[in-house]
């Protein structure tokens, strides 16, 4: 048996569990979301401590780490205003103007304008949707949970609406090939999809 290296969380610095956590659970989906603010400027940014809750009703979540100086986020700031936000599915054309949404640039300035990434209607929320997406989930905030002695904010939201570019699509199934996914590696790394493999349950029933 290897002799593994062990790392106790309370006796380690910050930075290398964050290290431990981001090397170890990959490639991770990007929660790209994208919101409103009470005046009207839009906000995009990226998030890959992101996954799917649950699916009746269906909901996801992301983790919006405090500003090092403890304030909130914009992206959970205009979430928590509006009670609404979408969420983008990051695929592989759309990932340099990904990255570059998560600069922070001047308060008032819109993360649209600076990737030149357009910004549409969404129907049920003032969230807009990020056009070059090929999926966008339209969301309204269920609860904010404020978890650990940081309080480190998870959003929780329901999706009240999908909308799916039918490109994507084949047989009812959003098809991986034709969606090209992005995934969230360590450091600056990303992922693209790779091989995919195959093997059915024992009833051969799809899901
Ligand atoms: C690929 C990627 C993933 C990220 N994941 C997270 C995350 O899970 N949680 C977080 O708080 N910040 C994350 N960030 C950093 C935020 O995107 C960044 O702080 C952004 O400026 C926040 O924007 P806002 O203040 O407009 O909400 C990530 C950045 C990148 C590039």
């Amino acid at each position: 048996m290897a002799d593994y290296l062990e790392y106790d969380p309370q006796t380690i610095e910050r930075r290398e569990v964050y290290r431990l956590l981001t090397g170890s659970v990959v490639p991770r989906p990007i929660g790209w979301a994208s919101t409103v603010n009470e005046e009207g400027i839009t906000n995009l940014a990226p998030f890959s401590f992101f996954t799917v809750v649950c699916v009746a009703p269906p909901m996801i979540s992301l983790t919006i780490a405090r500003n090092p100086d403890g304030s909130k986020k914009h992206t959970l700031l205009n979430a928590e205003a509006t009670g609404e936000f979408c969420f983008n599915v990051v695929t592989v054309p759309n990932w340099k103007a990904m990255v570059d949404s998560a600069n922070g640039f001047p308060e008032g300035d819109s993360e649209f304008e600076h990737t030149g990434l357009t910004p549409i209607p969404s129907v049920k929320v003032s969230a807009p949707r990020v056009q070059e997406a090929p999926i966008h989930f339209e969301c309204k905030v269920e609860r904010v949970l404020e978890l650990g002695v940081n309080k480190h904010p998870l959003l929780i939201g329901e999706v009240v609406y999908f909308h799916v570019n039918p490109d994507v699509m084949e047989g009812g199934y959003i098809k991986m090939e034709k969606l090209d996914p992005l995934g969230r590696l360590n450091g600056f790394f990303y992922s693209t999809m790779g091989e995919i493999l195959h093997r059915e349950f024992h009833d051969g029933q799809p899901r």
